[in-house]
């Protein structure tokens, strides 16, 4: 490896950290050096980057010497813990964790939408949470259109968001189920296995889940909308990896469906799959492994004036997570 950054993945054998080095790889990151952190009963392991054989260290607080840019998903705590000795040894921390995201000094970008913000950053730039992403794709084109007051969503979210050993979860009780024998959570507090969960990270005060309210803070600060509101239900289903919203928003300004048809089409990033009449929406099995977020089911919303209703399929693991850090790097590096 020879001009070219050197790089940090922190959960580098994870399922988000896997995708991590992949990206790296395929969009062909100016890379120098690449170093894979993980827990200590991972290290040794070997990953392959460029088809050269990486091995696995134990992440610790002296793992940042030289490190240009570090790659954070390895959890909040892991990144409250880690973060400061990255950021304090010189790297810029892409993190993938909540645990900075609504700090005022903490710039969360999705590149698409506000990436003049990385340039606040302070050593550390926050991926916003990944359904957050995947809504704003298809919400932010809309609002620059009619300029949106607020939204009600459900969300349909694949089990990957909860990490390689929940993908493992829904493998091993799928095949369980469908041979009679039990099944026994884990991860997910109840079988996912042909059951779908209203729950996704733990209930606060007021009834609404960590993840709900992340929705709506990270919105805010990411679409510079502090007065938009939104109410969603965040539900984990038996997918793999693409996370699925249905979103019902109102707008200021009079909407028509050319119009917003247009500003769909036209957004970087995001795919109109969008042809009812010969049964084409999107769907996450048609959103996995790529890189757009597709959004379809396009209507007036009959509830609200000036309303929309749109369905949106994004790969929970690409653009919900290590592909919008990728971005972000590579914003960096221009
Ligand atoms: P390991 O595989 O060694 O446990 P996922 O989101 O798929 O569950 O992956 C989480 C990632 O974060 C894994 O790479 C995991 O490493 C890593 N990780 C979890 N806890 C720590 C920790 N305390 N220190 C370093 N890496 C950690």
């Amino acid at each position: 490896m020879s001009n070219g950054s050197h790089v940090a993945i922190v959960g580098a054998t994870g399922a988000v950290g896997t995708e991590l080095i992949q990206l790296l790889e395929q969009r062909e990151f100016p890379v120098r050096e690449l170093k894979l952190l993980a827990s200590p009963k991972s290290a040794g392991k070997v990953l392959k980057f460029k088809g050269e054989d990486i091995r696995v260290e134990t992440l610790s607080d002296s793992s940042f010497k030289r490190v240009d840019t570090a790659l954070f998903s390895a959890g909040g705590s892991t990144s409250r813990e880690y973060a400061k000795f990255a950021a304090g040894a010189g790297a810029v921390v892409i993190d993938n964790s909540s645990a900075f995201r609504m700090e005022a000094d903490v710039p969360l970008v999705v590149p698409e939408i506000n990436p003049a913000d990385i340039q606040k950053h302070r050593g550390i730039i926050a991926n916003p949470n990944c359904t957050t992403i995947i809504v704003l794709m298809a919400l932010y084109p809309l609002h620059l259109a009619f300029r949106v007051k607020r939204a009600i969503a459900s969300s349909y979210q694949a089990v990957s968001g909860a990490g390689a050993k929940a993908i493992h979860e829904l493998s091993v009780q799928s095949k369980s189920f469908c041979s009679g024998e039990p099944v026994s959570p884990e991860v997910f507090p109840h079988p996912i296995a042909f059951n779908v969960l209203p729950q996704v990270d733990v209930f606060l005060d007021g009834g609404y889940t960590k993840e709900e309210q992340k929705f709506v803070n990270e919105s805010r600060k990411i679409m510079h909308h502090p007065t938009f509101r939104a109410s969603i239900t965040c539900v984990r289903v038996p997918v793999f990896r693409a996370h699925s919203v249905a979103v019902h928003a109102e707008f200021e300004q009079p909407v028509s469906i050319d119009r917003a048809r247009d500003a769909l089409k036209n957004f970087e990033g995001l795919e109109l799959v969008d042809d009812p009449s010969s049964n084409k929406y999107p769907m996450p099995i048609s959103a996995a492994g790529k890189d757009k977020c597709q959004v379809g089911r396009l209507r007036v919303d009959s509830a609200w004036d000036n309303g929309l209703a749109f369905w949106v399929c994004g790969d929970q693991l690409l653009k919900g997570a290590a592909l919008n850090a990728v971005q972000i790097a590579e914003l960096l590096t221009k």
